[in-house]
């Protein structure tokens, strides 16, 4: 993308969010990764010689915790230092600056929190999060879990607060989403292959209740021709002049 016509679309994104009273942003794990953080797909979703993709399921869990446990405080150690970057700190800053915000990521990483967001809905849970495979009880726990972490109300056995491949997403989170989605007269979707549901359609969704959509990946997606901008480039690049 042209520096000219890089100028316009930032404009055209600045000028609908400074009209906007109610402003959504949803991100997945293009935002994270300046930060460091490693992707499920590709040759960094392998860990030994397992996918990412087949640990991360209630199956492999059933089957064999310990394992599964394994490969999550493996993951815990490797975010543990990363930082947000300055596309995270951007949203911080827009969200200062709106009347009603709300960001909606795919992200479990926890860097949203970590840079200053304070309306955040975590769609797939936080890895930072453990709940109880007995009693439901679900707490904040940093510290590296031992292999079969207890819950410390009942005793029963603790798993990641994340939604695994194959299982549905809190009904009252993806409410409270959609019914944001719905009601914003602007949408910035940061990060996102578009590959995975419900987060996917809700681009479209907002655009068929009339909101102004824009957004920024590093590559198009299917759905960057039903947008109204779309930003080629690196979120820390380009999330920090469009809220300048
Ligand atoms: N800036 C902007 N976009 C980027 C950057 C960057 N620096 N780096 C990568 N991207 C883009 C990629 O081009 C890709 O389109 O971010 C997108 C990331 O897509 P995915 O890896 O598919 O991530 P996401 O859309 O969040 O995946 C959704 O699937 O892996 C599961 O549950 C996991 O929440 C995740 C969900």
């Amino acid at each position: 993308m042209d520096e000219k016509s890089l100028k316009e679309n930032l404009a055209v994104i600045r000028q609908a969010l400074s009209r906007a009273h109610r402003v959504v942003a949803l991100t997945g794990a293009g935002i994270s990764a300046e930060s460091g953080v490693p992707t499920f797909r590709g040759a960094e979703g392998l860990w030994r010689h397992y996918r990412a993709t087949d640990l991360a399921t209630p199956e492999a869990f059933a089957r064999d915790p310990r394992l599964v446990w394994e490969f999550y405080n493996w993951r815990r150690d490797l975010l543990a230092p990363l930082r947000p970057n300055a596309a995270h700190l951007a949203l911080v800053e827009l969200e200062g600056r709106v009347p009603e915000f709300l960001l909606i990521t795919q992200n479990i990483d926890g860097l949203h929190r970590a840079a200053g967001s304070r309306q955040v809905l975590e769609l797939h849970g936080n890895i930072w999060q453990v709940r109880c495979t007995g009693c439901g009880r679900i707490t904040e726990d940093r510290t590296l879990l031992p292999e079969l972490p207890a819950c410390g109300a009942c005793g029963g056995l603790l798993r990641p607060h994340v939604v695994w491949f194959g299982e549905s997403l809190d009904p009252m989170v993806l409410n409270r989403a959609f019914k944001a989605v719905e009601s914003c007269q602007a949408l910035l979707i940061i990060g996102t292959s578009g590959n995975v549901q419900p987060a996917a359609s809700m681009g479209l969704h907002a655009r068929r209740h009339g909101a102004f959509v824009a957004e920024i990946n590093l590559e198009a997606t299917p759905a960057t021709g039903a947008y109204d901008v779309t930003l080629l480039g690196k979120a820390g690049e380009l999330l920090p002049r469009v809220v300048r």
